[in-house]
């Protein structure tokens, strides 16, 4: 099997995202824009440019790393890095709708943009485009079979994880185990999807697939959980609020930790399902910043911190117990993970 990819110069900026990743950027950037400039009405491939501009990009990234490692066709892993991304686009147009959100990543939301219709236009633009890239790739039947299936299933699972989160809503009974449920189909799934459709399309067999859904097991909690800890300690590109899942009463670890195991008095218990369950405009700051100091006093962000790197370290190993991926790769997936529980964006 090719070992790891030979030129890594860069044009990222340090920082921005693991240096394995770097190189990618401007292909995925020219394979997006091809795909978005025949878009009609005008109306419609402006919020989908929109939809689809800045954020990280880390899914249709490791994809093209994945592929090109495992000399996958060009066109091909191009594919699926902008179905990784597509899906993930109409995933945050619903999800900020649902949220009951304004900004993301400091701009204003699809939906405050253009209206909800045209965002909601935009997300079903997005997944049908998904499953034309399956379509479109030319491969053949038992492959293409492979990768409808595991499209479908992510696609499925992420919906069922986005409920769970909505029916965890300021929950009284909202818990550790249920948070697990949750963010193992919300966010655990579609982060592994590129790396799992390349190894299809590579003809890896399920055991490696296996392998590597269950690193998206830990590698995707290990996000999600650094994404929670983000909205409570730096903002995450939402106009420098903090604590925007407060407002949301989002069932975010904290919030899961601090009723399973933060050893609440019966008052701040009481008092911490309130908050959460009161209306976005309704929270004040006060009450947000009660909710953080909360989280601090009973261990919530320590216990977050710590589960984020457990998890990711588990992820790690997972992938490293994959002999069929060249060893040279183990290091550069350390990196990758490391990122995602260390990033501040
Ligand atoms: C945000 O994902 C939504 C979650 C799954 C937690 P990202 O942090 O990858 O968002 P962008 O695309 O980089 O903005
Ligand atoms: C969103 O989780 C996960 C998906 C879009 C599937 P969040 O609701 O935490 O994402 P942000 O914080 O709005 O980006
Ligand atoms: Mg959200
Ligand atoms: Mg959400
Ligand atoms: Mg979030």
């Amino acid at each position: 099997m090719p070992g790891a990819p030979k030129d890594r110069t860069s044009s990222a900026p340090p920082g921005a995202l693991p240096e394995p990743l770097y190189r990618f950027g401007p292909r995925l950037e020219a394979s997006m824009e091809a795909r978005l400039v025949d878009l009609e009405p005008a109306s419609l491939q402006l919020a989908v440019r929109d939809a689809t501009s800045g954020g990280k990009k880390l899914r249709p990234h490791i994809a093209l790393w994945f592929a090109d490692a495992l000399a996958v066709e060009t066109s091909v892993a191009d594919s699926v890095a902008c179905l990784t991304e597509w899906l993930h686009s109409a995933f945050l147009i619903h999800d900020d709708i649902q949220d009951g959100d304004e900004w993301r990543r400091d701009q204003p939301t699809l939906w405050k943009q253009h209206g909800v219709s045209t965002a909601l236009n935009s997300a079903d633009w997005l997944l049908s485009r998904v499953y034309q890239e399956v379509a479109s790739m030319g491969l053949p039947g038992a492959t293409g079979g492979r990768l409808l299936a595991a499209v479908t299933d992510v696609h499925q699972r992420t919906v069922m994880g986005q409920q769970f989160d909505l029916d965890g809503r300021a929950d009284p009974h909202f818990n550790l185990e249920r948070y697990e449920e949750a963010v193992q189909s919300k966010t655990g799934r579609y982060l592994a999807l590129g790396m799992v459709a390349i190894a299809i399309v590579a003809d890896l067999d399920e055991r490696v697939t296996d392998t590597l859904w269950r690193v998206g097991d830990e590698l995707g909690p290990a996000f999600q959980i650094q994404d929670d800890l983000l909205d409570m300690t730096h903002h995450k590109g939402r106009g420098g609020q903090l604590g925007n899942d407060v407002k949301e009463g989002k069932p975010s670890i904290l919030y899961a930790h601090a009723l399973d195991r933060g050893e609440l008095s019966d008052g701040d218990r009481t008092r911490l399902v309130e908050v959460m369950g009161t209306e976005r405009e309704k929270t004040t700051d006060a009450d947000v910043n009660w909710v953080i100091e909360l989280c601090k006093r009973c261990g919530s962000i320590d216990f977050a911190r710590q589960q984020a790197q457990s998890r990711a370290r588990s992820g790690i190993e997972l992938f490293a117990s994959i002999h069929e991926i060249d060893g040279s790769l183990h290091q550069q997936f350390e990196e990758i993970a490391r990122f995602a529980v260390e990033r501040d964006r």
